[in-house]
């Protein structure tokens, strides 16, 4: 059967807690309101979103051959993600991150890496990422990605008739050379505004924007958060904004922007009309906790674009 997406990249167990404003002391204990745990990462938590959203989603990446690698590979499978790419790596444990959320919804980071920033490049995914309808590519950074062999797999997806999209994730600045190499295979590239910054040395994402387009981006959205999203697309420019919501935690709400353009995009909507539905997809996880926080389902996104109140001041 032939993946409406592919995702590429990062594969994480995320451990979400809230609220958790500061650590107890010593041995101390404290009661929360919820704890969660669910695949995440540039790879897994797009995959996910797009899996409840109704496309049928491959997932390239690796786990390591522990408990929490099981875990992961089994919340997969429960959202229907086609798990045959996603590699378990011997002796090595799975990438997994705590984020204590706070009474505001921010959420700082605590990560161990381990095999899914290491994923491997297989003639499997080389031979399978050409009949994809997109690929979603989040392994920037993946040591054996960089250099030459990301962009080719690109390049194959591309030659395939793929439509291809980039997100990052905490990148070094060499991540600037490697986004020389794949930037030209990109149809969609999605950073968000921190991420922009570094790369560029531009504090206007206008002008961030207008700099990866000029190293072969084919369109160029940059996520701002509660701002919004910055757009060069076609004729598109100026800012998206963000809905207005009580926010709870924004984790994946990066990866499930991504995710909701996808599936929106694939289903034919013009480009507007697939970002308006990406941050609402956005808006439907950061209203509850982890990968999915309240997010059900496509029409759930599409009813909310017409219901949920936009930002002020950002359109
Ligand atoms: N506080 C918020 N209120 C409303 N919408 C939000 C909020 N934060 C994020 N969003 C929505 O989610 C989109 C992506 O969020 P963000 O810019 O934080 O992505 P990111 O930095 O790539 O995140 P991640 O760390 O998950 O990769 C925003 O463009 C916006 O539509
Ligand atoms: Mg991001």
């Amino acid at each position: 059967m032939k993946l409406d997406l592919l995702c590429v990249g990062l594969t994480t167990l995320d451990v979400v807690g809230r609220p958790i404003t500061d650590i107890p002391k010593d041995e101390g204990g404290r009661l929360i309101e919820q704890i969660a745990c669910a695949p995440a990462g540039t790879a897994a938590g797009a995959a996910c979103v797009a899996a409840r959203l109704g496309l049928q989603v491959g997932l390239a990446g690796a786990i390591g051959d522990d408990l929490t690698g099981k875990f992961v590979r089994f919340a997969l499978e429960e959202e229907g993600v086609d798990t045959r790419l996603l590699e378990t790596l011997k002796g090595v444990p799975t990438s997994t991150t705590i984020l204590p959320i706070d009474d505001k919804g921010r959420r700082p980071t605590l990560h161990a890496p381990g095999a899914g920033s290491v994923p491997p490049l297989t003639e499997k995914l080389l031979s399978e990422a050409p009949g994809v309808r997109c690929l979603h590519y989040g392994a920037i950074g993946a040591p054996t990605f960089d250099g030459g062999p990301g962009a080719e797999l690109l390049k194959a997806a591309k030659a395939g008739g793929a439509e291809v999209t980039c997100d990052l994730i905490a990148p070094r600045p060499e991540a600037k050379e490697e986004l020389k190499r794949i930037l030209p295979y990109v149809d969609w590239f999605l950073p968000s505004a921190d991420e922009a910054r570094m790369l560029t040395g531009q504090d206007d994402l206008e002008a961030a924007a207008a700099d990866f387009i000029a190293m072969g981006a084919k369109n160029c959205v940059i996520k701002d958060g509660g701002r919004g999203a910055v757009m060069a697309a076609g004729e598109l420019r100026g800012r998206l904004p963000a809905f207005k919501i009580d926010v709870v935690d924004t984790t994946t709400c990066g990866d499930s922007f991504c995710a909701g353009f996808i599936s929106a995009h694939l289903k034919g909507w013009g480009d507007f009309d697939a970002l308006k539905f990406a941050a609402a997809t956005a808006a439907m996880v950061a209203q509850g906790l982890a990968t999915y926080g309240k997010l059900q389902g496509f029409e759930q996104v599409e009813a909310a674009i017409n219901t949920l109140p936009i930002q002020e001041g950002e359109a």
